[in-house]
């Protein structure tokens, strides 16, 4: 079988997909192709996605601005992808569309690799900074691994509040109140672009009241030591890199599309070479 895999979004030229998905064909030792398909927002999407329906591919993920305008265009939605609105893998098969959402999910399986103590702790309190659409994916995927005792804190408390509102044992903070707070978390995960290039400077919250037993992560990658983490670390905190979130949920869309579970071992470090440049 020669496996046709595709990256749908714009503008995305400068993906890391291929390099990743191109990596796990090679682990897996299986025939593929992993393309980059541009669909211009001017363009129809309409038109992009009858193209899409008649070509031969196995599977396409699928990433900003067409996570959500993707779902009129499914067969069928799991359940995850459902809760959260959004679908950034699809499952070409028998004809069919089915989409999913591996981001959260990815992003749990990326930090409980690198901290799997924190499975066996999960009364700890979490602080989740941001409430896009990276927060609910994320949110979802803690609550599904039984993770309960979690605070939001962001700009617009409104949203932040929508996003809590699914779930009663959600706090929801603005950003200062979980600056104040911020010696009572252990887990801190940061979903926002804050801090993403060409603006390194910029910094969420400050870290100047962190446990030093705590774990901050934060999705950004570029660049890997964000302005967040660096401050973390100064103050003896473990942290999470951003990069590992962008394997492992290309590692479970992979999955889904081959179910084969690429060995990841190596690929973290050579991507966070690839990074660094
Ligand atoms: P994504 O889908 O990538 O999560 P999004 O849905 O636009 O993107 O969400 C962006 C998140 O980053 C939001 O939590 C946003 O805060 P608001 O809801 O208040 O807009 C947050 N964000 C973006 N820029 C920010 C900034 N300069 N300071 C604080 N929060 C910011």
């Amino acid at each position: 079988m020669n496996y046709e895999f595709a990256l749908i979004g714009y503008p995305i030229k400068h993906s890391l997909s291929p390099w990743i998905h191109e990596r796990f064909l090679k682990e897996t030792e299986l025939d593929g192709s992993y393309s980059i398909i541009e669909i211009d927002p001017t363009q129809s999407f309409e038109k992009a996605v009858e193209g899409l329906k008649q070509s031969s591919l196995n599977g396409f993920n699928v990433t900003v601005p067409y996570k959500e305008k993707i779902i009129p265009y499914l067969d069928e939605i799991d359940e995850q992808a459902k809760h959260i609105g959004a679908v950034n893998t699809v499952l070409c098969r028998d004809g069919k569309w089915i989409g999913y959402n591996t981001d959260g999910m990815g992003y749990m399986r990326a930090l409980l690799n690198k901290y799997p103590e924190i499975a066996n702790n999960k009364e700890q309190a979490v602080l989740l900074l941001g409430a896009g659409g990276a927060a609910k994916g994320i949110l979802y995927a803690l609550l599904h691994h039984g993770y309960e005792d979690i605070t939001i804190a962001n700009r617009s408390l409104e949203r932040a509040k929508e996003l809590a509102r699914a779930n009663n044992t959600i706090e929801v903070v603005s950003l200062e109140k979980a600056e104040a707070g911020l010696a009572s978390f252990q887990l801190i995960i940061q979903t926002t672009s804050v801090g993403m290039k060409p603006y390194e400077t910029e910094q969420i919250i400050s870290m100047e009241k962190i446990d030093r037993e705590a774990i901050v992560s934060d999705i950004v990658y570029q660049p890997l030591l964000t302005s967040l983490l660096k401050e973390a670390k100064t103050h003896g905190a473990n942290i999470h890199f951003g990069h590992a979130m962008l394997l492992y949920q290309a590692q479970y869309a992979f999955e889904i599309w081959t179910e084969k579970r690429p060995n990841m071992a190596s690929l973290e470090k050579q991507l966070k070479l690839e990074l660094e440049g």
